[in-house]
């Protein structure tokens, strides 16, 4: 399936820039050797990312990737419940 028609990217191309280390858009862009045109497949992309994330495989969870939060936001407490 395409997921970047402008530039002829499929889910495959696409998701092998991802697993040799691509991890924004602009990356996955460029790893393809593309550039970014009308913009309507940054969505797709990007929710590519979200899905093949390494630390998603790993089980690492999510916030661990977002500045400023606990990398575990439960407490112990809650957790042991
Ligand atoms: S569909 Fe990707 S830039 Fe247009």
């Amino acid at each position: 399936m395409y997921v970047c028609i402008c530039n002829a990217l499929n889910t495959r191309t696409v998701t092998q820039a991802i697993d040799d280390g691509a991890e924004t858009v602009g990356q996955v862009y460029k790893a393809c050797g593309a550039v970014p045109q009308c913009g309507k497949c940054k969505c797709t992309i990007r929710e590519m990312l979200d899905e093949h994330a390494p630390e998603h495989a790993a089980g690492t969870p999510v916030t661990a990737a977002i500045p400023g939060l606990p990398a575990d936001p439960l407490p112990a407490a809650i957790r042991a419940a």
